[in-house]
């Protein structure tokens, strides 16, 4: 009878000793395996408006370019974008802002003033000034971007993704 006794009293202690390193066991190792896991959920996409700066920067029917970076989180990955856009802007608040990334194969276009075109390097894609195709490998117009301004200050909206 004392022995049993005693059997029980070891194999309780061996319970509480196992339960409390399980109890510790957890407490450390739930907050490691998330801070070592949780980058990899993490995406850090979205929709922003970001501001282009006073709207009085930009003279009215010229083609301005305007560039910007973001940092996008995709897991550990960090990837910095650059963006270009060229803001035309006409009479009032009346703005167009188009992407600078040709829609063939994305490369960078540029606004020829003397040809007053937009033109693309890469596989000499032409666009006019409100961004149609104009002659070229460019299956589409250049994307316009949805802007708008509060206080004098001109937003353009960007989707990521
Ligand atoms: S990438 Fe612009 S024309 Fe091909």
């Amino acid at each position: 009878m004392a022995e049993s006794a005693e059997v029980s009293r070891r194999d309780f202690v061996t319970v509480v000793v196992g339960a409390v390193g399980a109890v510790i066991g957890l407490c450390v190792g739930i907050p490691a395996v998330a801070y070592l896991v949780s980058p990899a959920l993490k995406v850090q996409k979205g929709e922003d408006w970001v501001s282009c700066g006073p709207l009085e920067n930009y003279p009215i029917g010229v083609p301005t370019l305007f560039t910007f970076t973001r940092t996008q989180v995709n897991g550990w990955e960090r990837t910095t974008i650059s963006y270009g856009v060229y803001i035309l802007r006409g009479e009032g608040e009346q703005i167009l802002a188009l992407n600078n990334m040709c829609t063939h194969l994305s490369c960078r276009v540029s606004w020829k003033e003397d040809a007053q075109d937009y033109v693309c390097p890469c596989h000499d894609g032409h666009f006019s000034i409100d961004g149609k195709v104009v002659s070229g490998p460019p299956p589409r117009p250049l994307d316009p971007y949805q802007t708008k301004v509060e206080n004098g200050e001109l937003f353009i909206f960007l989707q990521e993704g």
